[in-house]
């Protein structure tokens, strides 16, 4: 079976987020199953660089006023498709938003031509490309099953997968018309949205089967709370509404293997830790204070719970800990942020930017790690954290509660805890979820059980894909069923 992704970014190309994580990883934890997946990515700057070597698979023309030439590459078990517009795709900045921070102005016409184009490759214009199933991810193509179902009157199979329901994609009803698609695809049974154009909404209405990144998450976007407006449009998809939680690349987030730390271990060689946690403060320039070292590695948003850092910061300080915080995002944490470290010198400090390596390197030094999210469709960081012996402190939220079995005293004695979740998730909740974390670090060797444990939970994608296999599979055989072959002959 043949799957076409359509995703607006993909690790190692192109990365912004968890999302590019999980479209890089799918396909590969898919192929055991017999499904073949191609990926669909934008030509923006950085994925023609990865790709110097890539051959074309043909034109498409009519674009909604643009050209395109899709080429085709191989990259670390990736089979790549790039949609190559330079107009549209290659400019400073990154795929959603321009140097100063802004998003690119032309952002709904940039992933409207994307989808068009998606929804033209996967009904095969370009014989080269064939395609049973249609995977797209959040707003950026979620017009892709309006196209195939109002432009193209398609009903290949598509699943939708959202990765975020707080990015919708929502614009002015302006450029309706500009979508060239048939007025009954604009109302209010398709893309209309509060008097403007909803991306995300169309495709929750237009795919077979919507899914999340997690069962907790799957049922708490029914909610008004965190439904985002969208839980309405969710609640009449509840039938074909799935959670998945996702997984990692056991490969790439592997401490036994990863080249980046400055010593490789494993469950049972949990000191050679200690070098890695000397790198990591030498390279925020802190001295060893001996108490627990704090993280945080995260976009630093709201969403985080980021604003709520600095407040947690100075618990950690006054519990005798230290804190490390590589991330960027809102203006205001970040200066939140640096002011917190200058006030503590030798206790905490902040990298403000996005390095993957930084992030490995963290991840494999640090004590606990820090995700105090207030919603949180799965969390990948988490898992990482877990697998390289980091314990994980976060807001019971989504996939974060799922994910992490908190170190209570019940959890402790049965040793199955892997982590510590507060609730609510607000500042003092928070402080004392910190205070606990340093208890328990005091007695060492429960804490390492603590590590061992986190260690041993299994988010490799294994369980995750076959979930995947299975829905595309059923999606597959209903549709051969009903329409033996819609697709162009080559
Ligand atoms: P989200 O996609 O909502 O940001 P996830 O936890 O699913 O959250 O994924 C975040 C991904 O981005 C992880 O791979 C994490 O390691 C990475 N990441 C986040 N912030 C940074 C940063 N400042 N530097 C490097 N990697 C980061
Ligand atoms: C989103 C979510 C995050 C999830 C990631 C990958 O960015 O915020 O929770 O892990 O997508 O699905």
């Amino acid at each position: 079976m043949n799957v076409l992704s359509i995703v607006s970014e993909v690790y190692p190309l192109i990365k912004t987020g968890g999302l590019a994580d999980v479209a890089g990883a799918l396909p590969k934890a898919l192929r055991p199953h017999g499904i073949s997946v191609s990926t669909l990515v934008p030509g923006y700057g950085p994925v023609l660089e990865h790709l110097p070597r890539r051959t074309e698979v043909g034109r498409l023309g009519g674009l909604l006023g643009h050209d395109a030439v899709l080429t085709r590459a191989a990259m670390d078990g990736l089979d790549l498709l790039v949609l190559e517009i330079p107009e549209l795709y290659e400019r400073a900045g990154g795929p959603y938003i321009d140097g100063a921070g802004r998003d690119h102005p032309d952002n709904w016409l940039r992933f409207a031509v994307f989808s068009l184009a998606g929804a033209r490759i996967a009904l095969g214009e370009l014989c080269a490309v064939q395609t049973d199933i249609v995977h797209v991810h959040d707003w950026q193509t979620a017009l892709v099953p309006v196209y195939l179902r109002y432009a193209f009157r398609s009903s290949l199979p598509v699943v939708c997968t959202v990765h975020n329901l707080a990015f919708q994609g929502q614009f002015s009803p302006d450029i309706a018309s500009r979508l060239e698609l048939p007025d009954t695809a604009l109302g209010i049974e398709c893309l209309e949205y509060y008097g403007g154009v909803g991306f995300l909404k169309g495709g929750l209405v237009c795919s077979d089967i919507v899914t999340t990144v997690s069962p907790t998450y799957a049922r708490e976007i029914l909610s008004p709370e965190l439904g985002m407006g969208l839980d309405g449009v969710l609640q009449t998809r509840r039938a074909a509404l799935y959670g998945i939680v996702n997984g990692i690349d056991s490969e790439i987030w592997n401490p036994a293997s990863d080249p980046i730390p400055a010593r490789r271990y494993d469950a049972r060689s949990l000191p050679r830790r200690q070098a890695n946690r000397a790198a990591v403060l030498s390279h925020f320039g802190l001295p060893d204070a001996g108490g627990p070292l704090f993280s945080a590695l995260t976009r630093l948003t709201w969403q985080k719970g980021a604003d709520m850092i600095p407040d947690a910061a100075e618990e950690i300080v006054a519990q005798g800990g230290q804190l490390v915080v590589c991330g960027q995002g809102d203006a205001a944490i970040e200066d939140a942020l640096r002011d917190c470290a200058w006030r503590h010198p030798e206790r905490v400090s902040v990298h403000i930017g996005y390095s993957e390596e930084l992030a490995h390197l963290i991840v494999s030094g640090c004590d606990v790690l820090m995700q105090p999210s207030r919603f949180e469709p799965c969390g990948l960081t988490q898992l990482y954290a877990m697998r390289y012996g980091a314990i994980p402190l976060v807001g019971r939220t989504g996939g974060l509660s799922e994910t992490i079995i908190d170190a209570n005293e019940a959890a402790m004695s049965r040793a199955v805890a892997t982590g510590f979740q507060f609730h609510p998730i607000e500042p003092h909740s928070f402080r004392e979820a910190v205070r606990r974390a340093c208890e328990a670090f005091r007695d060492r060797e429960a804490w390492a059980g603590l590590q061992r444990q986190a260690m041993k939970a299994d988010f490799s994608w294994d369980r995750s894909a076959s979930q995947y296999a299975q829905l595309f599979e059923a999606l597959h055989a209903a549709w051969q069923t009903a329409q033996p072959r819609e697709r162009r002959s080559c």
